[in-house]
Formats: structure tokens, sequence, C-alpha cells
């Protein structure tokens, strides 16, 4: 069983992320979710969080605030025309009730780990600003960090954002290439992957049979996010952690490129097996999923909520 710390920009695939790990209770145990400017701003992504956890009833995971914006570079949120306004898609998903720890997202992190060494899984499924933040305030995390597994990058694929970059590490890349090159294990769910876990119409259809109240609200989520073809980029990590045999990957050196004029946000890999590698970090680039199992755990877990 996983112990991890979530660390979120909720969005619509963020919320599904979530919902799945709650479903999961055998398999995965949040510590606590921390979130981070991204898809909307630090305060959206926050209540959102509240939202999600008030709609399964889980307000006994605690949710801590982070960083309002990106270390290097400010970016202005980009997400509003993929996840709504708010976030999750404009539904009037209810307020919860229900207050966020006064403690801030990246000493929360640092506690945590320093409580547990070597037991503590992260997961950033937005930009990596808290992790990095976490690093640099208290370098000595890095070796109590049990693994991370992360929604971002494109290492052998186009981006989303900018030709080569994918959304979470455009955001702040900074943030990545301090996260990537600590040499934690690191797993990574990049566009390589996620593309690949798509709803399809029939899969939304399948969903929509006896569907509960939280089904129907992800799915109208979800419909607002991309009713062809939705990526579910951020469930892949939550899903990885419950049932690692879905996915397969290589492994390969990430660098992040930091260069405003250049390929801002690119996460270029190099696989070890063609001579790289020595001496650096290496991270597991996961590029394969049998997306037919991935949408049936998510289908049966879901009707659990
Ligand atoms: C990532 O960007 C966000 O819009 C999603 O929540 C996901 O984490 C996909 O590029
Ligand atoms: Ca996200």
């Amino acid at each position: 069983k996983s112990r991890i710390i979530l660390d979120c920009d909720p969005g619509v695939d963020d919320a599904i992320a979530l919902l799945l790990a709650f479903a999961s209770p055998d398999e995965i145990e949040i510590v606590g979710i921390t979130t981070v400017v991204g898809n909307v701003s630090q305060p959206l992504t926050t209540r959102n969080a509240l939202r999600i956890t008030a709609m399964a009833n889980r307000q006994d995971i605690p949710v801590y605030a982070g960083c309002i914006r990106p270390i290097i570079l400010p970016r202005e949120e980009r997400g509003a025309s993929v996840h709504g306004t708010d976030g999750l898609g404009d539904l009037d998903v209810p307020d919860a009730t229900h207050e966020i720890q006064g403690q801030h997202a990246v000493d929360f992190i640092i506690e945590t780990i320093l409580r547990e060494p070597g037991q503590i899984t992260l997961c950033p499924i937005g930009p990596m600003t808290n992790i990095a933040l976490a690093l640099i305030k208290e370098p000595s995390i890095a070796g109590k960090i049990k693994a991370i597994a992360f929604m971002g990058g494109a290492a052998f694929s186009p981006g989303n954002t900018a030709t080569d970059a994918e959304f979470n590490i455009w955001i702040d890349p900074h943030a990545a290439q301090i996260v990537l090159s600590s040499g934690i294990p690191m797993t990574m769910f990049g566009l390589d992957v996620t593309r690949h876990a798509t709803l399809t119409k029939v899969r939304f259809e399948q969903l929509e049979r006896d569907s509960s109240p939280i089904m129907k609200t992800a799915i109208a989520m979800m419909r607002h996010y991309g009713s062809g073809d939705a990526s579910l980029h951020d469930p892949c990590v939550t899903a990885f952690l419950i049932d690692p045999t879905l996915f397969r990957g290589v492994d390969a050196v990430i660098e992040v490129d930091c260069d405003p004029s250049g390929a801002y946000g690119r996460t270029r890999a190099t696989l070890v097996e063609n001579g790289a590698g020595k001496g650096l970090p290496v991270c597991h680039v996961i590029t394969e999923v049998d997306d037919t199992r991935l949408f049936q755990l998510i289908d049966q877990r879901l009707r659990l909520l």
C-alpha cells in the first residue's frame, strides 16, 4: 500500500485522479493533498481540492495550499478554456464547508517526509513548484522520499502547450529540472502515455450506465474537458499505484529546457540503453498503457464512491 502526498492543480483530470485514489483505500492512503498554481490560480485549485474531498465525503484528508506562482517566470493560468473558469468545468460543484490547513504545503511536505523517512511517495500531477521548493528548503528530504510518480512532460512525443512542451512542465520548467535532477526514484507519466489513456464516446456511454451522483458529476466534468476523446492524464498516476502492471516504460535521463528563447519546457530524453545515464539520475519513462484495463479500473472504482 502506498502512502502518498497528492500534489495537484484541480483541474478536471486531477479531480478524477483524486476520486480514483479515494475509491482505492486498499492500495492508496493519502496523507495529505497539496495544491499549486496551474490549471487555474492557487486559491481556485485549493477551493477545488476542498470541493472534491467534500463531494466524496473525504473531509478527513487534509488540504494544504501551496505556491501561487512558478519559481522564475510568472505565467498566466491557461487552463480555463480546458477546465472551465472555476477549474472543474463550471458545473456548480458545491463549495466545501471544511477548511484548509494553516501550514504551507511546502512545509507539510518537508515535515511529513522527515517524520516518515522512506515511507512517502510524492505524486505531483500539476507544476512541480511545491516539490522543488521543499527540496531547496530542506535538501535532506531527497534521500528520504520513497519515490515520485508524476504527470508531466513529453519525452518522445510532441507537446500540448508549446510545440515541444507539456503544460505542467511548461508552467514551471525550473521546478521540474530541480526535481528531475534530485536523484529521487522517479516515474514519469508524460504525454507519451497519457495521450493513449482516453475516454472515447463509447466509454463515456459505459460510465453513464447506472451511474451514481458522484459518477454523474465526474462524467459531466470530463464532458466539459473533451467530449470526443478526453485524455485522462492525471489518473494514470493514481492508477499506477493501484495496478502497476497496466503500464510499461523505459529508463531515460530527462533534462528540461529552461531557456525562454529556446524550446522552453521541453523534456529532453536520452535513453539509458544508448550509453547515457552514467552518474546522472535516471527516470522511468512510461510509454505504454493497457488502456482497456485502465478504463475498466476507472469504471469499477468510481462506482464504489
Ligand atoms: C496536464 O495539464 C493539466 O491541464 C492537466 O491537469 C494535466 O495535469 C496535462 O498536460
Ligand atoms: Ca493536473
